[in-house]
């Protein structure tokens, strides 16, 4: 028969490390450029998420901008820079500091938009780009779970033949970075997206628009999610043996 006294330090440990799981709020960053930062995704995503597991989850980031979007429930934290191309934040090592400053457990990315745009780089310059940002997020958090978006189309100029080859060229690469603790999902936000009907300048996404992301980002935000949260259970599952072994001794 088990002591009671163990019975009792036993019972206290599980409830103990049950209140830790349950502090432990999972954070996930919306990274990109306006496309992540003026836009109303970012609410519905989290909308979407109220009535699931993942409530609680902590949108994390230096920035609270939106679109006007007449939502005062959700959190607004998010890592959008408007204007921002993916080749300057990996030169210029932002990310580092960005999660330095908000770790996460889950990121979103939809960049190259402005690297198109703006400066028309070499799709494997911003591919280049893209695997300096994933080692970045994976230094800040080895176990770090990554959603790359294959990013939506324009309604302006004629950039989108260059969209469609960085878009063709995600895939192969995300699956030749991808690692078991570090998982990357790649989501396609170009296909079914009009680069004229659902964005309200060309560039960035209205109302319809913004609903067909949020519903393109959610099962793999969702997913990624999952993901990190078996990572905490095996952890304090690990810290709860090794507690246990040593109130043995
Ligand atoms: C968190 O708390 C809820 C109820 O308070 C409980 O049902 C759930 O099992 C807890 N989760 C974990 C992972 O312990
Ligand atoms: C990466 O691996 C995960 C499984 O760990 C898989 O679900 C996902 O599709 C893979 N990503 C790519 C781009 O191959």
């Amino acid at each position: 028969m088990v002591a009671p006294t163990t019975l009792l330090s036993l019972l206290g440990l599980a409830t103990a490390v049950s209140a830790q799981t349950n502090t432990t709020r999972l954070r996930y960053m919306p990274f990109g450029d306006s496309i992540t930062e003026i836009v109303c995704w970012r609410s519905k995503l989290w909308n979407k998420l109220q009535s699931t597991e993942w409530a609680t989850v902590d949108f994390v980031g230096s920035g609270k901008t939106e679109n006007n979007c007449r939502d005062t429930k959700y959190d607004r934290d998010n890592e959008g820079h408007s204007g921002f191309l993916a080749i300057n934040i990996a030169n210029q090592n932002q990310l580092v500091g960005w999660l330095q400053r908000n770790p996460a457990d889950v990121i979103t990315m939809h960049l190259g938009t402005n690297d198109i745009v703006q400066q028309n780089k070499a799709v494997t310059d911003i591919i280049a780009a893209f695997t300096k940002l994933v080692k970045q997020m994976r230094d800040s958090n080895p176990k770090m779970k990554i959603v790359v978006a294959q990013i939506i189309p324009l309604g302006l100029g004629n950039f989108n033949a260059k969209v469609q080859e960085l878009n063709r060229a995600i895939p192969t690469w995300a699956a030749q970075q991808n690692t078991t603790q570090s998982p990357i999902w790649v989501v396609d936000q170009f296909t079914g997206f009009s680069g004229s009907s659902d964005n309200r300048d060309g560039v960035h996404p209205n109302d319809g628009g913004d609903n067909k992301m949020a519903n393109i980002w959610y099962p793999a935000v969702v997913r990624a999610l999952e993901a990190a949260k078996a990572d905490k259970l095996a952890l304090s599952g690990r810290q709860r043996s090794s507690q246990i072994e040593a109130e043995r001794q």
